[in-house]
């Protein structure tokens, strides 16, 4: 099997940040998973270079605009290996070849008739790169970029976009999965509902001179899209390179949501216009804030990859951001948040039941894998090992890292359970029991080995460690091959292992400051004050309906659920109600999480938000309270039929 997965090329007006890398990071690993189910992958990734806001940039900076992407796109390209991102291929839109043929392509759309000349008059946002329309303005604003357009009115070329509408609809109706997760298909299929505008593709040369001539008129040069988007076939050496013959046909495309409509529209119609079959796939992710801000060169928090990776380390910044964000959703960086996955998953589990498990094995085997005795107390262990193989290979090919990592997670917790019940130091102690120590110890070695397989893609460095204390060598089959090796019982005894340092040793979290003592009390004061009179209000037992007409009660579709750290009571649930939000629930103990993503249930729309173990929620599920034999327990709201996520309670 053959994978192409690209990444946007990113412009090169700003230097790289979390969000860039985390697109990158995406690729990467979703190109190593695809390498250890044995397919020829080849995965891009570039630099944008054309365009209004890089000649901008660049006259900012007082250079001039090659010197200036020169520069920039070397910092994008020299910051991939610090995030050990390996892409087959870097592409700059300013490379001869691309040149060469966006002008072929463009000559051919023309000659098809489907670029015209016209007079344009609209809303020019310079952030976007683009015409908007009136319906996308929020009080005159562009939402993306909170500036006004300009109004400007040109003679310009067009492509035919209108003319491809209907294919384009067909196609995607006819494949479910060309467009996902499902939230952006129907956003897709919604815009399409409404006819399409012809897509604006030049800028005369009088404005802007720092973009690819139009092959049929110098005095002009291609808009930002049309050269930008083409990078895709002219990485693969479209049309007569061997590499588009084989790649074309399996794209796979990550987006965040911003540049949706760039890809889902006008990318497929001008592959229709060419005459060629479309991309395989379009994966739209949610965008990362900071602090639950959106991060901004104003506000001053941008996150930058290098950082991270000096602070946390690289396997470190890799895991959080897959771990973090629910494909699709948008997620929230902290420093704490980052901290907390070191040192309670890292750090805590994984490290833990690496360095327990082959302690064990260097005190009570001199460092030898030992043989097994198969036995049925094991098969939890191993079954659970199976399960965990099938759901990681289905989420990972379906972009659902967080998922993947969640399931190898109950792989590794299972084996620090089985550390525990089966208690290897007590078996050392009794001469009948060896040679079920072996086996114990046996089925750990095995299970850091299928862990190091699983967990390659996400911690490529980290698992070429594990591989190494585990005496195999870093290309080994039994740690790259998951076509092959994903079963159980593949590690060989006699095996010897090697020493190594902890994979992640903990970071050290500041104390808080303690709260000036008067403050405290000013707090507890009030605090009591808004009890005793929430008491008086309940001690009268009845509400009026205006005060019960002001609790708005919505139905809302749970679309993500996790278990919340050092919790045992609360998760994470991440709602549509249509609006996205985040409500913490106190349900852990009757629901795991994978059993109620996808369910409808009652909420309170208009709590005021409030923190849970960090966390804002934004509203309360309802539940009912069951009380049977002395013990009570929820069970949770929901409608009868499936309704529109965000319908009212009457
Ligand atoms: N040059 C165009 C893309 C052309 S592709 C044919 C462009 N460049 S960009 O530099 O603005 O990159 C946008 C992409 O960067 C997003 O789609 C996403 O991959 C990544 N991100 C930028 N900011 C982001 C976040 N805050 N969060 C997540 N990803 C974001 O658009």
């Amino acid at each position: 099997m053959t994978t192409y997965i690209t990444t946007p090329i990113y412009y090169v007006n700003a230097q790289p940040h979390l969000g860039h890398a985390y697109t990158t990071i995406v690729a990467d690993t979703y190109s190593r998973f695809k390498r250890l189910t044995g397919d020829t992958v080849r995965f891009q990734t570039g630099t944008d270079e054309h365009g209004d806001k890089i000649a901008e940039a660049a006259a900012r900076e007082e250079e001039s605009p090659k010197e200036y992407v020169d520069r920039i796109s070397g910092m994008f390209k020299s910051t991939w290996p610090l995030l050990d991102i390996k892409p087959d291929f870097f592409i700059r839109t300013t490379d001869k070849n691309h040149v060469a043929t966006v002008q072929k392509i463009l000559q051919q759309v023309y000659d098809k008739g489907d670029i015209y000349f016209d007079k344009y008059s609209g809303q020019y946002c310079t952030g976007c790169e683009r015409f908007l329309t009136e319906k996308e303005l929020v009080d005159g604003k562009c939402p993306d970029h909170q500036t006004i357009p300009e109004e400007i009115t040109e003679q310009n070329y067009f492509f035919r976009m209108s003319r491809y509408q209907q294919d384009l609809i067909d196609h995607i109706h006819a494949n479910p999965e060309f467009i996902t997760p499902e939230r952006y298909r129907n956003e897709v299929l919604s815009f399409l509902s409404e006819p399409l505008e012809d897509l604006c593709i030049s800028r005369p040369t009088s404005r802007l001179t720092w973009g690819i001539p139009l092959p049929f008129d110098d005095t002009f040069v291609t808009y930002v899209w049309f050269d930008a988007l083409i990078n895709y076939l002219t990485g693969i050496g479209y049309p007569d390179g061997d590499d588009f013959e084989t790649y074309w046909n399996v794209a796979e495309h990550v987006i965040a949501k911003d540049i949706l409509k760039p890809h889902a529209i006008y990318w497929p119609t001008m592959i229709l216009s060419m005459g060629l079959p479309l991309y395989k796939k379009l994966h739209v992710h949610g965008y990362w804030n900071v602090d639950e801000t959106k991060m901004s060169k104003s506000i001053g928090n941008v996150v930058r990859p290098a950082e991270l990776v000096e602070e946390y380390g690289v396997d470190c910044l890799r895991y959080f951001t897959l771990r973090e964000m629910s494909f699709g959703l948008d997620a929230s960086f902290s420093a704490d948040a980052i901290i907390a996955r070191k040192n309670s998953d890292l750090a805590n589990d994984l490290g833990n039941l690496y360095s327990r498990s082959t302690a064990m094995l260097f005190k009570y085997t001199d460092g030898i894998v030992p043989a097994t005795v198969s036995t049925e107390d094991d098969t939890v262990l191993r079954d659970l090992a199976a399960a965990v193989l099938v759901t990681y290979q289905e989420t990972m090919s379906n972009f659902q890292f967080h998922r993947a990592l969640q399931a190898a997670w109950e792989l590794i917790s299972q084996a620090n359970k089985y550390i525990v019940s089966n208690e290897p130091w007590a078996l050392v102690k009794d001469p009948e029991r060896i040679d079920r120590l072996h086996t114990v110890l046996y089925n750990l070695a095995e299970t850091l080995r299928l862990l190091t397989l699983l967990l390659q893609p996400v911690m490529p460095g980290t698992c070429r460690k594990m591989a190494a204390g585990l005496g195999l060598a870093e290309d080994s089959p039994l740690v790259t091959d998951l076509k092959n090796n994903g079963g159980w019982g593949m590690i060989e005894a006699g095996t010897g292992l090697q020493k190594i340092d902890a994979l992640f040793p903990r970071v050290e979290t500041k104390k808080k400051k303690q709260q000036p003592a008067k403050q405290k009390s000013e707090k507890v004061s009030k605090k009591q004050k808004e009890k005793k009179k929430q008491k008086a209000e309940v001690a009268e037992g009845v509400i009026s309906f205006d005060q019960f007409q002001k609790v708005e009660l919505r139905v809302a579709e749970i679309v993500a659920a996790e278990a919340v750290r050092k919790s045992d009571r609360l998760l994470k649930l991440t709602v549509k109600a249509p609006e996205e939000r985040v409500i913490v629930a106190g349900i852990a103990e009757y629901y795991k999480p994978e059993d109620i993503v996808g369910m409808q249930v009652l909420i309170v729309a208009n709590l005021q938000p409030a923190k849970l173990m960090g966390i804002e929620s934004q509203g309360m599920v309802l539940a009912a309270k069951v009380e049977e034999d002395g013990k009570s327990r929820l069970v949770l709201s929901t409608v009868s039929v499936p309704v529109p996520a965000g319908s009212g309670v009457a």
